[in-house]
């Protein structure tokens, strides 16, 4: 994308690619929410009707995401943003999960949002391995199916790297965690992810065989807030 203005001092072009990091608005996204903040502007839980307008907007919304994602519409959490997601779907899965085990899985070129929640579990007993990435910053499936223990109940890995642009084999490392699951009780696979830019969605939650995902919009020319998780 190309911008005019500041950033060189002079009135040249900027050539902005940092798509891995955060993307512009797509106009069509921007058209498509202009009644929210001028018409439908109600809180949702409210019962008059700009409350219910905004209630059924939100409810299509999620069934839409749902339908895009393969998963249930129930199972579409709203969130403000990645950190949310993560946060959420971190701290959900391993604290349901504590009884069967507290060994959480991630890698060590993860977003802050991963690496912060997983050091704040481990403040609270949770055990956790950072697998190193590759050259390329990816994280190899063979790492992920020889740290697993009877312990595992969680492996977290991002989708696309938001540094580099990287992007891991989920579906593989979903395959290691399957294969190495059959001796222990089995874990759980949790991708927090990053969606693809220019709204070009060629995953599902199914393709990537993950158990739950969570994501920002910001990577997926959506606005700087919203995000979700499954
Ligand atoms: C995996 C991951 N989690 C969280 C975030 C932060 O998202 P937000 O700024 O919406 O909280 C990012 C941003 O790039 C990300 O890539």
């Amino acid at each position: 994308m190309a911008t005019k203005g500041s950033g060189n001092g002079k009135s040249g072009e900027i050539i902005y690619m940092d798509h891995a990091g955060t993307t512009p608005l797509d106009p069509t996204v921007f058209k498509a929410m202009i009644p929210y903040f001028t018409e439908m502007f109600g809180n949702p839980s409210s019962i008059h009707t700009v409350g219910q307008g905004a209630r059924y907007a939100l409810d299509e919304a999620r069934e839409r995401v749902a339908a895009v994602l393969n998963c249930r519409a129930r199972e579409v959490v709203f969130t403000s943003g990645g950190t949310e997601s993560d946060n959420a779907a971190i701290e959900g899965v391993a604290t349901a999960l504590q009884e069967t085990g507290n060994h959480i899985i991630t890698s060590n070129a993860e977003h802050h949002a991963v690496l912060h929640t997983c050091q704040h579990l481990e403040s609270l007993g949770f055990d956790v391995t950072y697998l190193p990435v590759d050259s390329y910053g990816t994280v190899q499936p063979e790492s992920v199916y020889q740290a697993i223990t009877d312990k595992t109940t969680l492996v977290s890995v991002m989708y696309a790297n938001n540094e580099i642009g990287t992007v891991n084999p989920v579906p593989e490392i979903a395959s290691a965690v399957k294969q190495r699951a059959v001796s222990f009780p089995e874990p759980l696979l949790s991708t927090p992810m990053q969606c693809r830019q220019g709204g070009s969605w060629t995953w599902t939650s199914a393709d990537l065989r993950s158990t739950c995902s969570a994501c920002q919009g910001t990577s997926s020319t959506a606005p700087r807030v919203p995000g979700y998780c499954l």
